[in-house]
């Protein structure tokens, strides 16, 4: 079982929209995903079309409440995906957390009571509000990696120092195995120079972390959600579609390869 926060604290780089397509991809592949939105927004929920009202056991509770919620299942066309949602309740999260005593390290702790065990997951992926707070800093906690979503734009890389200054900071005193899972590339439109330029400059600098694959920018990866829909379930033919397909396989590969490393070391 893995655990991966999808975290950048930049805003609208593509962090909902990979934990959703992300999840649906690596489901495709037979996996037991649980998505746990870690968002006040509530945009991984809405996106799979949980309505607010239906929003029993959320993620507030996970952290903060008396027992572990139960995750919602969601039928995505031919399987599912489990999810415990976000209500607004979570946007007071932050201010109880830093009351409290374990204030970094109440997600790892739900997760390891048991939750993750009982319902066999394979996959874990914690979506990440745009802030380094400390919901932020709990899912990096709780996390074995981070997934960053780099939107391919002039400043993509501006912030990430900031990033890593906290995962560093996180490895220091709570997590010291929290690895960069990778660095993928959304929004990318590789018709114009200037996409081409980012990710040229993102490969040059980040080598090795960065996806091979990158995520075109689509018009209905945009369009799924308002459908309450994986695009991977609106349109499977679609490039969004294709290239999540090629994330989770990558991703697999990544795991599976290193898995068989560890296994011969
Ligand atoms: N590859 C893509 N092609 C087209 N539109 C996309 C793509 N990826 C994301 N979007 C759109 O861009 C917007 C921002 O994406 P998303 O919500 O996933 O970002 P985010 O990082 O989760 O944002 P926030 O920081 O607010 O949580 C959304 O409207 C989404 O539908
Ligand atoms: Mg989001």
């Amino acid at each position: 079982m893995r655990i991966v926060a999808i975290a950048n604290q930049k805003g609208g780089v593509g962090k909902t929209t990979t934990t959703i397509n992300l999840g649906a991809a690596l489901a495709e592949q037979g996996k037991r995903v649980l998505l746990i939105d870690l968002d006040p927004q509530g945009n991984t929920s809405t996106g799979l079309g949980i309505a607010p009202g239906s929003r029993s056991a959320t993620s507030y509770d996970l952290l903060l409440g008396e027992s572990v919620p139960e995750p919602h299942q969601v039928e995505i066309g031919g399987g599912s995906l489990w999810i415990i949602p976000a209500n607004t309740d979570l946007a007071s999260a932050d201010i109880e957390l830093h009351a409290h005593e374990k204030r970094s390290f109440l997600l790892h702790d739900a997760l390891r009571g048991g939750l993750l065990e009982r319902q066999n997951f394979d996959y874990v992926l914690i979506d990440c509000p745009p802030s380094l707070n400390l919901l932020t800093v709990n899912a990096m906690v709780a996390a074995h990696a981070i997934l960053v979503p780099l939107q391919a734009e002039f400043f993509a890389l501006e912030g990430l120092s900031q990033l890593m200054m906290t995962i560093r900071e996180v490895r220091m005193k709570a997590n010291p195995a929290l690895r960069i899972e990778g660095v993928v590339l959304t929004m990318a439109d590789m018709r114009n120079r200037l996409s081409q330029q980012v990710e040229a400059d993102v490969r040059e600098t980040l080598g090795d972390l960065v996806f091979r694959c990158v995520i075109p920018r689509n018009v209905r990866i945009s369009e799924a959600p308002s459908y309450a829909r994986t695009v991977l379930d609106y349109d499977p033919a679609s490039k969004g579609s294709q290239a999540y397909r090629a994330l989770a396989l990558e991703l697999l590969e990544r795991h599976e390869g290193a898995g068989r490393k560890e296994a011969r070391a």
